[in-house]
This record gives structure tokens, sequence and C-alpha cells, in this order.
């Protein structure tokens, strides 16, 4: 298997050709996709008719799985699942439910479960049933974001924590969409604004819409500068877009972009997304 790629962005994403994730993926092969997950920070593959035991299979070779939070219709399997169907009768859920609701969250930029002590290393989306217009997945690179920052405002970044939890991104949508048992599940966190991979010793500007707040400032002093810099790094610059065929994969570095979903005609169209999502290996901040 000799793979190709072709950036997708000036500052970020690569498509990898050539691989066949249907079949079991070899060392090397899995090496060339690995590094290029570290370099580029988002790796889309296209024609992989996968099926959930080939993504769990393939979603392995980067790490252990997480086991997805209880409000996801795929709560506590490998799979979190964005859709429009009803995850046993495969009937379209009306726009008013409460799993429709929650999904709206993902309208917000985040990183995937920066509200874990221990956040994701990476998220597998693939695409299974994609509408033909709408629903696209937009990215924007942290890398660039750090990188664009002002040195005095770098300096005043380095060591500050800011507080994540799944209760505030969701309370943006709606403050009732999760039950006190699903709150209590994961309670809040704490998070460097500052990562850094340890591989190549980029730098990333770590912010999601599941941070409130920095940790020891006032809520509203924390909470507009997370404003301030989340406006920074999703400015059209340091974003890119992907519009979805079936059969799409996408692989993203949860320390090193952030992404969000965009509105499709939910009644209209079916969507089935289905995300695998690596654990990552230590928390941000160490005690
Ligand atoms: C996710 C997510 C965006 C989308 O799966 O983590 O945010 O476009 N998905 O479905
Ligand atoms: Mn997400």
């Amino acid at each position: 298997m000799t793979l190709t790629f072709r950036k997708l962005h000036p500052l970020f994403g690569v498509e990898i050709g050539g691989a066949d994730l249907t079949r079991p993926v070899d060392a090397v092969v899995f090496g060339e996709i690995r590094a290029a997950f570290e370099e580029h920070s988002v790796v889309l593959l296209r024609d992989q008719p996968i099926d959930d035991a080939q993504q769990v299979a393939f979603t392995r070779l980067f790490g252990p799985l997480e086991t997805t939070v209880s409000a996801n219709p795929a709560g506590g399997t490998a799979f979190a699942r964005q859709s429009n169907l009803d995850i046993n009768t495969g009937v379209v859920i009306p726009p008013e439910d409460r799993r429709m609701i929650y999904q709206k969250a993902n309208y917000f930029w985040h990183t995937d479960s920066s509200f874990k002590k221990v956040p994701a290393l990476c998220s597998l989306l693939s695409g299974r049933l994609c509408p033909p217009e709408g629903g696209d997945t937009e990215f924007a690179s942290l890398r660039a974001a750090y990188a664009g920052l002002s040195e005095a405002m770098k300096q005043k970044i380095e060591t500050l924590v800011a507080e994540h939890s799944l209760a505030y991104s969701r309370s943006l949508v709606d403050p009732t969409v999760l039950t006190e048992a699903q709150k209590a599940e994961v309670p809040p966190v704490q998070q460097r604004l500052v990562r850094v991979n340890p591989i190549n010793g980029r730098k990333a500007l770590y912010v999601s819409s599941h941070a409130s707040h920095i940790v020891d400032q006032p809520f509203a002093e924390g909470r507009a500068l997370l404003d301030e810099l989340t406006a920074h790094a999703t400015q059209p610059a340091f974003c890119w877009s992907h519009q979805w065929r079936q059969g799409d994969l996408i692989i993203w570095d949860n320390r090193a972009v952030l992404h969000r979903a965009t509105p499709y005609d939910a009644v209209k169209y079916k969507r089935l997304m289905q995300r695998t999502t690596v654990a990552g290996d230590a928390p941000t901040v160490t005690p």
C-alpha cells in the first residue's frame, strides 16, 4: 500500500489516499498515518465504507478508547453518535426532541472531552449517512492560533488554567438538557490554556466551549479572556470546512484543533456520523 498526501489548508490538515481501512492496517502504514496526524492535526481519508467493528479496530491503533458519557444516545459504548435517526428504529427524531437539542451544543467551537480530567487525544468521525447539503464540519487550528498571539498575550496565558465542564457547554443551549446524574458523571475539571505537543514541541491554545472561566480569576474576567481567545482562534484564516461524503473518515487531534458542527435540514435529510474517541494519557494540569 503506497499512501498519497494532499494538503487541505495552508496551515493544517491533510488528505491521505491509498489506504483501505476495511482491512487490517499494518504497522508501516499506520506509522505514516500517525505521523501525519501529529504533523497536520486533521487527517481525511475518503471512500472508507467501514462498519463499527472496523472503526473500533482502526481506532485502537491510536490507543485505548474512551467510553461515551451517558447523555449521548450511544452512551456507555465506544461510540458517540451524531445523528437525527433513532438508534433503535432508524426513524427521524423530531427537532424538539431532547436528543436533537443536546446535539446543538456541537454548533459551538469545542474540542472533545476537554471536560474529562484526562482529555481525549483524538476523535475519528465516520460519515455513514451524509445530507446532500449542510451538516459540514468546521475545524480551526489551535497551533496557528497560538503562533498568532502577541508576545504579551503568550506570556499572560502561559500558566493560566481554565475550568471545563459538560454542564457549562450544554447550559449554553438549554440548562435543563442534562439531568443531575449526567452532570455528576463528569464534574468540572481544570485544563491548561497552553498545551505542548510531546513529539514536536509545538504549542496550541487550548480553548473550548466546555471552558467556562479561568481558575483564580473573577468569572466575568476569565469569560471575557476565553471569548477573546476563541474569537482569535476561529478567525477565517485559521479555519477549514469539510463537506461530507458517505465513507469519509476524519481523524482530528483534540489537543491541536477546535471543531464544530453546522446545521442541516434534519427533517428532510438523514445524517448518521459515528465517532470513536481515543483517550489521552495524562491530565494537562499536574497537582
Ligand atoms: C463530534 C462532533 C461534529 C459534526 O462528533 O465530536 O462535534 O459535524 N461532530 O457532527
Ligand atoms: Mn465534537
